[in-house]
């Protein structure tokens, strides 16, 4: 399949995948999920990409499902597409490498559940974010009563889901929806500054710390301690554990270089 509206561009070590479907303000249709999936494989799998940016450009990140889309759907059709419609920001959730969300403009419903997504979120002075679908008499299908609360607490989190109420940049930082808010000329190239420090990091470590700080917050602390305990083991068996402690011992923190093995 060949992707129209989103895109994988990799360079430098850094993958962005960029939603481009202006006309429609990013709505992200069940062609943009399918691609979204798509392209959230072609990250995981391609070891050229070491982190990423998930970017919908300068004007808006998403604004939400397509709405005129899903008018027509019946809970039967929902039934049959929402797995899909889930995976398709789940594959991004899971990519095992690190990955930020640049957000100028609108991030609403299924493109603010795609920006949560992302392990951290950059934030355009610009941004507004928001579950408005209780505004559309649903509710958000693609994360947000979960990885939403998650991030910010339920009372935080229940305020946005019952009002649908936007966000604007200032007050997503303080809630801690968004961990920087920048000019919004400089968003996409601080994410890709946040991501290119990871170029060049050892990736199986990354990987490591990744899928433990997510899996172990759906667990109890020893279960997640558990599972810290077998992969702080099992890095041990890297080529990269070697040479990140030889390093340090012949030449003082932070000077190795890492193969990625
Ligand atoms: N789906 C489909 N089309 C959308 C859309 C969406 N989510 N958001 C915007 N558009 C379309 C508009 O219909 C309009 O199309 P036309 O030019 O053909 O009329 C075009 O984009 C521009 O939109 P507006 O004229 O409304 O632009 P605006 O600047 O006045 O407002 C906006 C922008 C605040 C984002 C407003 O469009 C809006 O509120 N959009 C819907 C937001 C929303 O409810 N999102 C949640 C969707 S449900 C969901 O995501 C479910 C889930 O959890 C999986």
């Amino acid at each position: 399949m060949t992707a129209e509206f989103v895109r994988l561009d990799v360079a430098d070590g850094v993958g962005t995948i960029r939603l481009d479907r202006a006309k429609a303000m990013n709505a992200i249709s069940i062609q943009v999920q399918d691609e979204l999936t798509l392209a959230a494989a072609e990250a995981t799998d391609r070891s050229d990409v070491r982190a990423v940016v998930v970017w919908g450009g300068e004007k808006v990140f998403a604004a939400g499902n397509d709405v005129k889309e899903m008018s027509d759907m019946s809970y039967t059709d929902m039934v049959d597409r929402v797995q899909r419609l889930q995976d398709a920001v789940n594959s991004v959730a899971r990519i095992p490498k690190p990955v930020v969300a640049a957000v100028n403009g609108y991030a609403l419903g299924g493109g603010c559940e795609l920006a949560l997504a992302a392990d951290v979120r950059f934030a355009a002075d610009n941004a507004v974010l928001g579950q408005p679908e209780v505004l559309l008499g649903i509710i958000p299908g693609a994360g947000g009563t979960q990885r939403l609360p998650r991030l910010v607490g339920p009372s935080k989190a229940k305020d946005l889901l019952y009002t649908g109420r936007f966000v604007k940049a200032e007050e997503a930082l303080a809630l801690g929806l968004v961990d920087r808010v920048l000019p919004a000329a400089d968003v996409y190239a601080e994410a890709v500054a946040w991501a290119s420090r990871f170029a060049t990091a050892a990736p199986y470590a990354l990987r490591a710390i990744k899928e433990c700080v997510d899996r172990g917050l759906e667990l109890d602390l020893e279960s997640g301690l558990q599972i810290e305990r077998h992969s702080f083991s099992a890095i041990f068996a890297t080529e990269d554990s070697r040479t990140g402690m030889r390093s340090f011992i012949e030449n003082g923190p932070g000077k190795a270089t890492f193969e990625g093995r």
